[in-house]
């Protein structure tokens, strides 16, 4: 098996279906023989809780529960109806195609129970300066879920993509992403229109690093 790539903080990046075999829930044990689960997850990314993969078109009931769920988009320009939702699954899909980048869907490793999204959308493509985003479903706010998923998301930018640098953004209201961003080492930067809620959002810049 080719060995994982090692990212700093912990994070591993994994080949297509080479995460390492789990015990199936209820295998009998103690037998010296490993029964993989199937089928296997197809984490490209994963840190100590968190597996990303790519979003799918069958991911529309995840994508619904997640941008469908009117406390998640409150401070991102939602509520958004079934078919913006459907919109969005298949922009994140084109966007990847077309860049390597999406808000990818995040899944607990332990149960691949679905998480919501982390990830990072073209900013500056040519200068090769991307944007961090996450989306948690409420039942996991406040496990440091989205920090330790956005650390992921950094050691892949600059570990993998050779990015230069990072933008994020958050709606003024939102204290949780900006007391995230700045324990993830984000200064400020100036203000920006934030077009899905027409508010001029604080913005923030992290370098990659030297
Ligand atoms: C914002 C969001 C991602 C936070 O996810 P989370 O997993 O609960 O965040 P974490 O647990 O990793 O960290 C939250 C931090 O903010 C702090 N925090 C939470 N609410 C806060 C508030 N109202 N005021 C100040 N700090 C707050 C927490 O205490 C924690 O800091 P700590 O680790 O120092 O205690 C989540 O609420 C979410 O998905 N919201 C909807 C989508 C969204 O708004 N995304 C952000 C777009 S930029």
């Amino acid at each position: 098996m080719e060995a994982a790539s090692l990212l700093p903080g912990g994070v591993s990046l994994l080949p297509p279906h080479e995460e390492p075999p789990r015990l199936r829930p209820g295998a009998p044990s103690g037998q010296g023989r490993i029964a993989p689960v199937s089928p296997l997850p197809n984490y490209f990314l994963i840190s100590s809780r968190l597996g990303f993969r790519c979003w799918t078109l069958d991911d529309l009931p995840l994508a619904l529960a997640l941008w469908g769920n009117p406390e998640v988009t409150r401070l991102l320009g939602g509520p958004f109806s079934p078919q913006e939702v459907k919109e969005r699954l298949a922009r994140e899909i084109a966007q990847y195609d077309a860049s390597g980048l999406q808000y990818w869907p995040i899944f607990l490793r332990a149960t691949d129970e679905h998480v919501g999204c982390a990830g990072l959308r073209p900013y500056r493509p040519s200068e090769r300066i991307h944007e961090l985003g996450f989306h948690l479903l409420t039942k996991f706010w406040g496990q440091g879920l989205a920090e330790e998923a956005a650390r992921a998301v950094i050691a892949y930018a600059f570990g993998t993509l050779g990015a230069n640098g990072l933008f994020a953004g958050h709606h003024p209201e939102n204290a949780a992403s900006r007391r995230i961003l700045e324990k993830l080492g984000f200064r400020y930067t100036h203000d920006e229109v934030y077009p899905p809620t027409g508010l001029l959002n604080p913005s923030y810049f992290l370098p990659a690093p030297q």
